[in-house]
């Protein structure tokens, strides 16, 4: 399947969700991403694909990994990263977020990566800006490139055969996740099988018309996946009133416990996007099993990062 209608670029300006995507873009991305891991293994990992150009990086929301890894991914392909401080810009004097990036673009800038609460931003910024935009998470829409991340290492994983027939489970907070969406939407559009767990609160009503099978427990059918993606609680997008007991009650139900990872099989690989809250979604213990890529993920980040930056940039071909 992921040879069928292999192309070398894509063709549209943004990548702003999963579900805007083709299959055959997606595979665009992870092909390009499979070279630049080879790129990032060897002693001086860097290339001049994107040499003279410019991204601007703008997380109105906090960010470790992804913030980081577009900035190493820039400077891996050899263009010019800037990130700048929001509490420190003109955007605390109250200046619009669609101002403040038609005056960056004024400065001869050519792609964007933004992160920011309002779902749908991207959509709205890039209608209106030349350069590109790239989502880097909006609200609890989509996060596209930590799908994209995912998806590429459940394919490497399983030694860069199809997705199709595979099993996926996301289990947690489906409600305010951008993650599950994006994975939802991606490994669904590679053929693989999506399920989600979790609290009734926490998985919302429109889950059921995308597709998947939905559980509101977890013991009896964790055997049965292939890959077990859990999500943060995400405790700061809770309006009033929490949606779940507490934590503890959480992690006795839908937490990977040190007893849940015995029902686990030994080929299932162990997902979670982070920031992980240990001893809630995961214990601790799931940190040092080998069935546990989290690391992975993040390593994989970088090098899916930089084919979304060259295909948008219509770089240099490495
Ligand atoms: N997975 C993810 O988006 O992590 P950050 O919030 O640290 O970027």
């Amino acid at each position: 399947m992921e040879e069928k209608g292999f192309s070398k670029g894509l063709a549209r300006k943004d990548l702003l969700s999963i579900e805007q995507l083709t299959t055959e873009e997606i595979w665009t991305i992870l092909r390009t991403a499979r070279s630049f891991r080879e790129v990032l293994e060897r002693p001086i990992p860097i290339v001049p694909s994107l040499r003279g150009k410019t991204i601007v990086g703008l997380f109105f929301e906090p960010s470790t990994r992804t913030a980081l890894s577009f900035a190493l991914a820039t400077k891996r392909l050899s263009g010019d990263y800037q990130s700048f401080s929001l509490s420190s810009s003109s955007v605390a004097k109250g200046e619009t977020v669609l101002d403040t990036l038609k005056n960056i673009e004024a400065m001869r800038i050519d792609g964007v990566v933004i992160r920011h609460p309002n779902p749908g931003i991207g959509h709205f910024l890039a209608k209106r800006l030349t350069c590109f935009v790239i989502n880097a998470g909006d609200g609890a829409h989509e996060h596209p490139t930590q799908a994209l991340l995912d998806i590429y290492t459940a394919w490497e994983k399983n030694n860069y055969k199809t997705l199709e027939k595979k099993k996926v489970l996301i289990i947690g907070d489906i409600l305010n996740s951008r993650v599950a969406r994006s994975d939802i939407y991606g490994f669904s559009k590679l053929g693989a099988e999506v399920a989600l767990a979790g609290p009734p609160p926490l998985l919302p009503p429109e889950a059921k018309t995308l597709g998947v099978k939905i559980y509101y427990q977890i013991d009896d059918i964790l055997p049965e996946f292939d890959i077990i993606i859990a999500l943060r609680i995400q405790s700061e997008r809770e309006k009033g009133l929490s949606p779940i007991p507490n934590l503890r009650e959480y992690r006795k139900h839908y937490g990977i416990t040190r007893e849940r990872l015995k029902r686990i099989r030994d080929d299932t690989l162990l997902f979670h996007p982070g920031p992980v809250n240990w001893g809630v979604e995961l214990d601790f213990e799931v940190s040092k099993d080998i069935r546990s890529t989290i690391l992975g993920q993040v390593k994989n980040g970088v090098a899916v990062r930089m084919a979304v930056l060259l295909l948008l940039a219509k770089g240099d071909e490495i």
